[in-house]
């Protein structure tokens, strides 16, 4: 007899953008659009925070939860931004990134044999992490209404189980940039009180809004709408606001007797975030705010330079995202988008996410990362709309 793997981690799917990415890694001078970051470097005042935080001494363990200053910060940010008021020592908990802050989150509400609805197409790393704390991911794929994406409701309430214990959708949505309305975030809230449910509300990219006038203004939070007492989690994460997606920093807020146990947990999974990254997010958090309003509106130019190409494009239909930085555009007759990402790739260097990826609702589509600068989408723009003209013609 060997030794054998466990079944839940076998279980675990690889990923499809990962696949893609290690092909192009293999190749030279690939325009690479397919993971969720931009090529703009963390702004120099975070960094030389870091590097003052090294100097000062922040080079040994934290608590658990991170920096009490921190936490105190991120209190202070949901106060300036969302007009909501939590206690930094009993309900927001400081994360290596907001993947920890998902993992430790749906860690403190699962026990095998659970189910977790999953809002799709989505960044495939929830439902990958339902299934290594051997739960069921449930997809309930959000379907494309006219040129807005809708949550079916319909299919979430025939969803619903006694094993079901939590909700998890991401807004602004990371592939199809829509934007939970204030109805959505309503009755998300009514549907999970009502059957006992955790909302999970992923907001890493609140700050990439584009139905604003001021740039940079937040989506407004679902911490606006629950109570302190509701089961509600919000994940958050300083990669995509401040372009640190490299330092693994983020956070999460919770009712407190989450919180607390996340808390604890963490002490067996990261212990907590590097210690001077935690001081240099402190920074971000009080002198950031001019980059974010500038890194939106050089985001909408792209979205719309990306759109209007897209629009010229054959057996294209793609609707107009209102947050995060991407486009999802559907490719009619297209049954194999990881064939397809993968011949884009081969065959003009262009490296985009394939929609297989993202789950239910998600073939047929392929994903576009627009934060990358515009000597990179042109020139992809421009490679994806000969490729699909030939594609055209070669399908018939
Ligand atoms: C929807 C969503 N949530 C969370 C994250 C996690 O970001 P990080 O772990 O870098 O904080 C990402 C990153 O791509 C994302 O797309």
């Amino acid at each position: 007899m060997s030794a054998k793997l466990a079944q839940s981690v076998l279980a675990v799917p690889h990923s499809r953008i990962r696949e893609l990415a290690d092909i192009a890694f293999g190749m030279e001078d690939v325009l690479r659009l397919y993971f969720g970051e931009s090529n703009q470097p963390t702004p120099a005042f975070i960094k030389r925070a870091a590097a003052r935080a090294l100097d000062a001494g922040f080079t040994f363990y934290t608590e658990n939860a991170g920096l009490l200053s921190l936490r105190e910060a991120l209190a202070d940010y949901y106060r300036r931004m969302h007009g909501v008021s939590l206690d930094p020592r009993r309900e927001i908990v400081v994360t290596a990134s907001g993947l920890q802050a998902l993992n430790v989150a749906l860690r403190c509400v699962l026990d095998p044999g659970d189910e977790a609805l999953i809002l799709t197409p989505a960044w495939p790393n929830g439902a990958s992490i339902v299934s290594m704390s051997n739960a069921r991911p449930v997809a309930i794929p959000q379907p494309l209404c006219g040129d807005r994406y809708q949550i079916d409701w319909q299919a979430l309430e025939a969803a619903a189980t006694p094993r079901t214990r939590l909700l998890l959708y991401t807004s602004p949505s990371n592939p199809l940039g829509w934007v939970a309305t204030p109805e959505d975030q309503d009755r998300l809230l009514a549907f999970c009180r009502a059957h006992g449910l955790w909302l999970v509300a992923d907001e890493v990219y609140e700050r990439l809004w584009y139905e604003t006038e001021h740039p940079g203004t937040p989506v407004p939070s679902i911490l606006r709408k629950a109570t302190r007492d509701d089961a509600a989690i919000a994940i958050q994460s300083f990669s995509k606001s401040y372009c640190m997606t490299g330092w693994r920093v983020g956070w999460l807020v919770a009712r407190a007797d989450l919180a607390q146990k996340a808390t604890q947990l963490n002490e067996f999974i990261v212990s907590h975030a590097a210690s001077f990254t935690q001081k240099a997010a402190e920074t971000a958090l009080a002198e950031g705010e001019p980059e974010i309003a500038a890194m939106v509106e050089r985001l909408r130019s792209n979205r719309d330079y990306c759109l209007d190409a897209l629009k010229r494009m054959p057996r294209v239909t793609v609707p107009r995202p209102d947050g995060a930085f991407y486009l999802f555009p559907k490719i009619e007759g297209l049954s194999d988008s990881f064939e397809f990402c993968r011949r884009l790739l081969l065959q003009t260097r262009v490296g985009l996410a394939p929609g297989v990826a993202f789950g239910a609702g998600g073939e047929g589509s392929i994903r576009i990362c627009y934060a990358a600068d515009r000597e990179v989408l042109e020139p992809a723009m421009d490679r994806l709309g000969r490729f699909l003209a030939l594609y055209s013609e070669s399908e018939g």
